[in-house]
């Protein structure tokens, strides 16, 4: 749910997927990158913080730090307090969020990667304010897309606010929406988290000792 990476790996597995966003530009994208792989996945134009669904799942993914995204604290119990009433009793949910201290380390960056096609290369430009002193961070992302010859084919700068999620501040949260932390890796090889990890990567179930809902 609400990403597209994980589409991928629900499609590998041959299990059904559904997503949802409330960016219908982020919506329409993915369609047309379905459509274009001959395949199909439910997508749900809707706010993770009030959506209903009427239905239970199995696994419920957020990837790219996206819950980070939503920044105040009572919004996230809302997004979770959504989430634990869309998973099956045995359902798992599962995100991954940036590890704030380092993540707080390399707020401006710049990359240039190869374009897979081999004939454009993606220049990356991370430009942010320091965080506030409830983690907030505001800035700026920059994409400049370039051809072999070095000319600027598309140059997009977006505007992006996010909180750096303490993990004290997550484990609350958690405990609060009735979840229980099963494990908590540092980095996608399943390695557990230590604190110099780029990632935290969570898998939670339901806590049935807990009365939340
Ligand atoms: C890091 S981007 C991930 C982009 C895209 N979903 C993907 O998988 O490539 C975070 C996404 O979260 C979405 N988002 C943020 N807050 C949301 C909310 N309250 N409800 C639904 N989507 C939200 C944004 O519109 C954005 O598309």
């Amino acid at each position: 749910m609400w990403d597209r990476s994980n589409w991928n790996a629900a499609d590998r597995c041959g299990v059904s997927y559904t997503g949802l966003d409330y960016c219908q530009n982020q919506i329409n994208q993915f369609q047309n990158k379905l459509r274009s792989l001959n395949r199909e996945a439910r997508l749900v134009f809707g706010d993770a913080r009030s959506f209903d669904l009427h239905e239970s799942f199995d696994l419920v993914f957020i990837g790219f730090s996206s819950l980070s995204e939503v920044v105040d604290n009572r919004d996230k119990i809302k997004v979770l307090q959504r989430i634990r009433s869309h998973l099956k009793p045995s359902g798992r949910f599962t995100f991954s969020l940036h590890n704030p201290v380092v993540r707080n380390l390399r707020l401006n960056q710049e990359h240039v990667f190869d374009i897979h096609d081999g004939s454009r290369t993606l220049e990356f430009y991370g430009r942010f304010q320091p965080p506030s002193s409830a983690g907030i961070v505001s800035g700026t992302q920059r994409y400049v897309i370039k051809d072999r010859e070095g000319h600027t084919l598309e140059d997009r700068e977006l505007d992006l606010t996010f909180h750096l999620i303490p993990k004290d501040e997550i484990k609350t949260l958690l405990a609060t929406t009735g979840f229980r932390v099963e494990e908590l890796w540092g980095d996608y090889d399943r390695s557990k988290f230590i604190e110099s990890n780029p990632y935290m990567i969570y898998r939670c179930s339901i806590d049935t000792g807990s009365e939340v809902d």
